[in-house]
Order: C-alpha cells, then sequence, then structure tokens
C-alpha cells in the first residue's frame, strides 16, 4: 500500500471500535504490516498513546484478531491526539502532529481523515480541517465523510459547498458502506460482464422490481441520531437508492469511477417524484423475533414516547426512461423484520402464451433473487415438470452461494478503506447522487406521513398490502 497517515476523528466511537479498527487492522496484516501506514486516532478523551493502543487491542481481540503481529502494530504504527475542542487551536496543534510523525518516519506526506462523528459536527470539522490548512500537503489529501450526507436537500447542498471550498471533489469520499460489500459490486459484475440477461434487462420483460433491506435489530442504543432520521434518511436515501441505481443503471462506457458514477445519477434523475399514496410508513410495537419477546420503538431507551419516527419504510416508484418506462420498482426497509435479509428481485414477465395455466401454482414463475446478505448469492426460478406421470409443474431454482465457492467475505470497510488509500472513488458517492436522492424524497420528508404500527417480528404494517401484496413470497424464496 502507499504510505500514508490515516487519521481518523472519533476513534473512540462505535463506528471506529467495531469497523474500523479491524478493517484497519486486518488490511495492515494482509500486507505484512509494512512500516510506512500510520494511524493517529483523534477523540475528546484524554488518553495518551498508551491507553489508546491498549482500548484498540481490547477492541480488536473483542473481534477474533489475537495474532503476534496486533500489539507490534499498536506498539510502533498507532497514535493517539487528544483534542476537546474543535478550534483553530486545537487543529493547528493536530497539524503539529501530523508533521511530526510524518517527519520521525519519514513520510511523503499522504493523508486521510476520516471523520466517524456525529454528522452535525461534519460542517464545523471540515472548515477548521481547511482553515488550518490540512486540505493540501505535500502528497494528497482525502477526507472521508460518513453517512448522513445533511440530513435534506438545503443542508446536504450546504454541506457540499463547505467541503468543495476547502477540497477539490476528487478528495472527497462519502462512504455508504453498502458499496463496499461485494454482492453490491457483484451487480455491475453480474449485469454487464454476462450477455446473457441484458437483452432482456427492460420493460419488455421484466414486470417489476423489488428491493428489501430488512433488518431484524431494533434501533439498540442509537435513538439519539435516529430519532431525528428515521428509515427514510438512514436506509432509503443511500442504501435503498444505491441498489436501485445499480439495478437500473445502463452500461457505462469504462469501468471507472466517474462512468459509473454519472450512469448512476441519471437513474436517480429519472426517478418520478413519489406520489404519497405509494408510501407506507411503519414504527415497530413490541412483539416477538425468533421466539424472544422484544419491546417496541417508544420503549427502546432514549425514544421519546410519543415518538412518530419511522422505522419501516416501503416506497413504489417509476423510473421514468427508455429502458423501464411503466415498471414498477418496490422499495422497504425496516428494523425489527423477522430476519437480516436484503434482496433484489427482479420478476420477469410471463409467457406471452399461457400454455400451462391450468397446471401451475401461479402464473409467474421467472424470478431472480439477488441476495446481498446474509447467505450470499444469487438464485433463478423456474418451472419444470415434475416426473410423475400425471401432468404438473413445479417451480424450482438454479442457484450460486459464495460460500459454497470461497472462503471470507471481506467486510464492506476493509474494501472501502483501501480504495481510500489507493485513490480508487469508484465505490463512493458522488456529491451529483447524493443530491438527486435528496431531491427524490423532498416532498415525502416535508409531508412525512405518520407511520402505522407493526408487531416486532412481522413483515411491516399490513397497509402496506395496499402497494404490493405478495412480498413475502419472495423474500422467503418459497
Ligand atoms: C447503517 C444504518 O448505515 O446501516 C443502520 O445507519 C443499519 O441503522 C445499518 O442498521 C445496516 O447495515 P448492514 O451492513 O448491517 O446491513
Amino acid at each position: 500500500m502507499v504510505p500514508h497517515i490515516f487519521v481518523i476523528f472519533g476513534v473512540t466511537g462505535d463506528l471506529a471500535r467495531r469497523k474500523l479498527l479491524p478493517a484497519f487492522y486486518h488490511l495492515m496484516a494482509q500486507n505484512g504490516c509494512e512500516a510506512e501506514n500510520y494511524m493517529l486516532g483523534v477523540g475528546r478523551r484524554d488518553w495518551d498513546d498508551e491507553r489508546f493502543r491498549s482500548e484498540a487491542i481490547d477492541a480488536l481481540k473483542e473481534q477474533g484478531y489475537s495474532d503476534s503481529e496486533l500489539s507490534t502494530w499498536c506498539q510502533h504504527q498507532v497514535f493517539f491526539h487528544p483534542m476537546h475542542d474543535y478550534t483553530p487551536d486545537g487543529f493547528s496543534a493536530l497539524k503539529k502532529r501530523i508533521e511530526q510523525i510524518e517527519a520521525e518516519f519519514d513520510l511523503p506526506g499522504n493523508r486521510v481523515f476520516y471523520m466517524s462523528l456525529p454528522p452535525e459536527t461534519f460542517p464545523q470539522t471540515v472548515k477548521a480541517l481547511g482553515e488550518a490548512g490540512l486540505s493540501q500537503s505535500r502528497g494528497w489529501t482525502r477526507v472521508v465523510v460518513e453517512k448522513p450526507f445533511g440530513h435534506d436537500l438545503a443542508s446536504s447542498q450546504e454541506l457540499s459547498s463547505l467541503i468543495h471550498s476547502y477540497f477539490d471533489e476528487s478528495q472527497v469520499y462519502r462512504i455508504d458502506h453498502y458499496l463496499g460489500k461485494t454482492t453490491v459490486q457483484n451487480m455491475l459484475v453480474f449485469r454487464f460482464a454476462n450477455g446473457l440477461f441484458e437483452p432482456l434487462w427492460n420493460r419488455d420483460r421484466i414486470s417489476r422490481v423489488e428491493i428489501t433491506v430488512a433488518e431484524e435489530g431494533g434501533v439498540g442504543t442509537r435513538a439519539g441520531y435516529y430519532d431525528t432520521s428515521g428509515a427514510i434518511r438512514d436506509m432509503v436515501q443511500n442504501h435503498v437508492f444505491q441498489l436501485l441505481s445499480l439495478v437500473a443503471m445502463e452500461p457505462p462506457g469504462a469501468f471507472e469511477p466517474d462512468a459509473i458514477r454519472a450512469e448512476k445519477v441519471k437513474v436517480l434523475n429519472a426517478v418520478q417524484s413519489i406520489r404519497p399514496e405509494a408510501v407506507v410508513l411503519g414504527q415497530y410495537a413490541g412483539g416477538t423475533i425468533n421466539g424472544a419477546d422484544v419491546r417496541g420503538y417508544r420503549e427502546e431507551p432514549d425514544v421519546p414516547a410519543d415518538s412518530v419516527t419511522e422505522t419501516y419504510s416501503a416506497i413504489k416508484l417509476e423510473v421514468e426512461n427508455w429502458r423501464w418506462h411503466g415498471v414498477p420498482f418496490y422499495l422497504r426497509s425496516g428494523k425489527r423484520l423477522p430476519r437480516r435479509s436484503t434482496q433484489i428481485a427482479i420478476r420477469f414477465r410471463e409467457a406471452p402464451v399461457a400454455l400451462f395455466r391450468q397446471f401451475k401454482e401461479r402464473p409467474y414463475a421467472n424470478v431472480l433473487v439477488i441476495s446481498v446478505q446474509p447467505d450470499e448469492g444469487f438464485e433463478l426460478f423456474f418451472d419444470i415438470k415434475t416426473p410423475e406421470r400425471e401432468f404438473a409443474l413445479e417451480t424450482k431454482r438454479l442457484s450460486f452461494r459464495y460460500a459454497d465457492h470461497f472462503g471470507r467475505m471481506p467486510d464492506a470497510y476493509e474494501t472501502l478503506l483501501f480504495d481510500v488509500i489507493m485513490g480508487d472513488q469508484t465505490l463512493f458517492v458522488h456529491t451529483d447522487e447524493v443530491e438527486a436522492s435528496w431531491r427524490i424524497l423532498k416532498p415525502l420528508l416535508e409531508s412525512r406521513p405518520k407511520p402505522f404500527p407493526y408487531p416486532a417480528g412481522s413483515w411491516g404494517p399490513w397497509e402496506v398490502e395496499r402497494l404490493l401484496d405478495d412480498w413475502a413470497d419472495i423474500c422467503s424464496g418459497d
């Protein structure tokens, strides 16, 4: 890897502990922990390097890392810089610390600044970095911004223009960790490396597309953030729309970041404004998941007892272009659903002449279900004749599972951190995509219908049947 210093703001937080430290360490370990890659954690705690190193070792051990290289890595390549206030003085002290580490280890001045911070602190951090002269260096400088990028169109535009007053777009890496998942990237390969499906991938042969991002977990301890966000801002604006763009985009002219991102943004720009009757929002009440009782959203720690934040959303929309005219896209995402499952289901049109109508359980057979997680892979359903003498049809599947052929799937953050260090922006979200997605959601966020309650452990409020009444079939792959 390229020699650099990786600065993580908010390094004592949950994301850093659970995702960033393990991903960074695993990358280093894979590369034999080369001496020229350094991490500088920045946090408000009064820790020194030693204290941070022992915390980092504990966090990594929790994730199952215990190899002998771990302490060596921490001793020699990991540092901590306490910063209580994000003021100009604070940032000039940080600058000095970075320059001191670079001088000590003879680094070329390549820097990553990763903002693992509460979203409301992004603007002041970006400004302070810029004002301290940290947006440029002898080498390259990159800034990584976690989602959510703004909380609506206006705030995302403000944040973009602030960032662009100090950083060029080529220096900005907006993370949507779904893009780091192998199965999400595989959408490009599946569609554009195989000639088989592309001629079928349009309104002539596809009758509808369903995208489901179901989570078993609830809000956990993140109510402070989540209650002001809700499912639309937390999941739809970013992860779900990214999946939509990859399913619906045109083939890019080349396999390179700008060409791919330009095609994705065209999809979002073609999305028609969402009608209120095409949306169902929900909020989980108490219920049972896997035999265990779980409490409702309003009883979760730090959630106001009268909260009207949605934890579920189902939306029907259309992508109004030549390829997709008239094909409905159904998007749903929710917490406390029966199981964790992210899937894209492409339902193909029925055969033009229904020769076997009287023998079929249901009119359609051909559904392609791409399973993003867990149980990564895909399945193609089709009808066959059963061997019995009596003529009968059954729907069966051809399937591919990553687990049958490959070992460990890399963590999304590992892939994304590697790309930041290597300067590849393909898997990062362009400012145009962020703005296009907020633009689609603007009317919905302004009207914000009240969520219907649904019992935890169900597939959402029953009102969703108004949009589509056979989602669960697809989701369970029956
Ligand atoms: C995050 C959301 O971006 O994605 C969380 O803020 C959600 O609310 C998480 O739980 C889901 O990620 P994954 O990778 O577990 O599907």
